[in-house]
């Protein structure tokens, strides 16, 4: 990939979103959310790049994934009128069907077009899926990192403001309690199944629990220095079982900043 491809794909974008917010302009807050959301991640997908020095090429790969990964959230709103894939269809793979189907990435080499759908294929999956290259493995774990990063900065303001949002609440009820079931999830394994959640607190708690899938230091050091998981901790209910994750959360941020130096 070269600078008038990573450029004509960003125009490509811009033009593919821009016609959702223009022919749906009841709900252009729904596109715009998701629009400012790509530039903010691919901003992200950048600045992990240069922290593993990734030469230029693979900066401008990363760059357009964080851009392109959640292309499938348009069509989906469209059809649907919801971000949840549980009761729509997966946006990940509707993404990637989307890029397929309009040949905007067909000019590019082969293992970069694999790579980019990839990419955006698997970005939203529990795990990875065991045996895929190394390099599309890279690219899948930096996409993760940019995009949890993005929404942990999201979901932390929106917690801390008044405002109320359908699209961030996923319409979970907000109220004082939260599920044991999903904080021994936590506790055992970090890994949360989406369908035990009960409340927001639950939804919270999950995303806290983001920061086990974490991959890289850059990633770790941001949420360190933006404080998320502290800001988020503050708007749950007291409790020492949660105050308990939150020293195993930082923990685990600090080992990750560690074992990387
Ligand atoms: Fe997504």
């Amino acid at each position: 990939m070269d600078h008038a491809e990573s450029e004509r794909i960003t125009s490509w974008f811009v033009e593919y979103t821009n016609r959702y917010v223009i022919s749906d302009p009841a709900n252009y807050e729904a596109y715009e959310l998701k629009i400012a959301h790509s530039l903010r991640v691919k901003e992200n997908c950048s600045a992990i790049a240069a922290s593993l020095n990734l030469n230029e090429e693979e900066r401008m790969i990363a760059e357009v994934i964080g851009l392109l990964h959640d292309t499938g959230r348009f069509e989906q709103f469209r059809r649907y009128h919801t971000f949840l894939d549980g009761k729509s269809e997966n946006h990940a793979e509707l993404g990637a069907a989307v890029l397929r189907e309009t040949g905007i990435l067909s000019d590019l080499e082969g293992d970069t077009q694999e790579i980019i759908l990839k990419g955006v294929s698997y970005h939203n999956r529990l795990r990875l899926p065991d045996g895929e290259l190394r390099r599309v493995n890279l690219f899948c774990r930096l996409i993760r990192d940019a995009d949890k990063i993005d929404i942990l900065g999201v979901v932390t303001d929106y917690y801390e403001s008044t405002k109320k949002s359908d699209f961030i609440e996923l319409s979970l009820p907000d109220e004082p309690v939260y599920s044991e079931e999903i904080l021994n999830d936590l506790f055992k394994n970090g890994l949360v199944d989406m369908t035990k959640m009960k409340t927001l607190n639950d939804f919270k708690l999950l995303q806290l629990g983001w920061v086990y899938d974490l991959n890289f230091p850059a990633a770790a050091r941001k949420i360190k220095e933006k404080r998320y998981l502290e800001r988020i901790r503050l708007t749950l209910p007291k409790s020492g079982q949660i105050d308990e994750l939150l020293k195993r959360l930082n923990a685990h941020l600090d080992e990750l900043i560690q074992r990387c130096l």
